[in-house]
């Protein structure tokens, strides 16, 4: 049995909001939220088949941006022995094109429209972690699909703005970062989180505070949750 290496937290929630306005995603998950890496306690499946959940076939991550879906839900992935989806990293792959590109190219309304398909056919997959991009639970047909696809549990990685802020101003110290071009104005960017907050809530079955914790305390917190829930029966899977 293998352990995965994890990155920590390293702003508190009382940082100072950023000056600098190219707030990136992280190419890759160890960086994501930072500098001091810790071990995470979770050992990687070891079979091809991968482990079984009660009553769940499919873990989705929401939050907003720097909320740690990508990090999490890598070693969630590894450790149940699941495939690890992306929802950006689908987009940008069908596209042939980074994010930011699309947003500046054709607009945030076509990449809204690009990510409801590709989140359609993500959700068709099983035994499978997918990390949803913070805006998606924006759109009203986003929510009816997560809320109606069966056996799937809808996990809302939360913390506080500043948090959040400076999660995202550590991972785009990386110049292999993606930007996120919705964090460019952050009086916006504010009043979106408050926008979306509801939403998250509202199509989460399950929620997890983040700010004191590391990605691997995250995922060891879902799987914690998971496992001890009641098995599902019925059209509405986790719910
Ligand atoms: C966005 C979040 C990003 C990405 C895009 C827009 C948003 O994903 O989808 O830049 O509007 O919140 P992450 O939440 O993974 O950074």
């Amino acid at each position: 049995m293998s352990t995965a290496t994890l990155a920590e937290p390293t702003h508190p929630a009382t940082d100072p909001m950023p000056k600098d306005l190219n707030l990136g995603k992280p190419a890759s998950a160890d960086r994501s939220f930072a500098q001091s890496p810790t071990q995470c306690s979770l050992p990687t499946h070891p079979d091809a088949a991968g482990q079984t959940l009660p009553g769940i076939d499919r873990i989705v991550l929401t939050g907003f941006m720097g909320s740690g879906k990508t990090s999490t839900g890598r070693l969630l992935a590894e450790h149940l022995g699941w495939r690890f989806l992306d929802l950006d990293h689908e987009i940008e792959a069908r596209q042939h094109r980074s994010v930011p590109q699309i947003f500046s190219e054709d607009g945030e309304p076509h990449f809204r429209h690009l990510e409801s398909a590709a989140l359609a056919s993500l959700l068709g997959q099983r035994q499978v972690v997918i990390a949803l991009g913070g805006g998606a639970p924006e759109e009203l047909g986003n929510r009816l699909l997560l809320e109606q696809t069966p056996h799937t549990a809808v996990i809302y990685l939360s913390a506080s703005f500043e948090v959040l802020v400076s999660r995202c101003t550590a991972q785009a110290a990386d110049p292999s970062a993606t930007a996120r071009p919705n964090l460019a104005d952050l009086n916006l960017a504010e009043r979106r989180f408050h926008l979306r907050h509801p939403h998250y809530q509202r199509i989460a079955t399950h929620s997890i505070e983040t700010a004191e914790r590391t990605p691997g305390e995250v995922a060891e917190a879902i799987l914690a949750r998971l496992r001890s829930a009641v098995p599902a029966t019925g059209q509405q899977g986790s719910r």
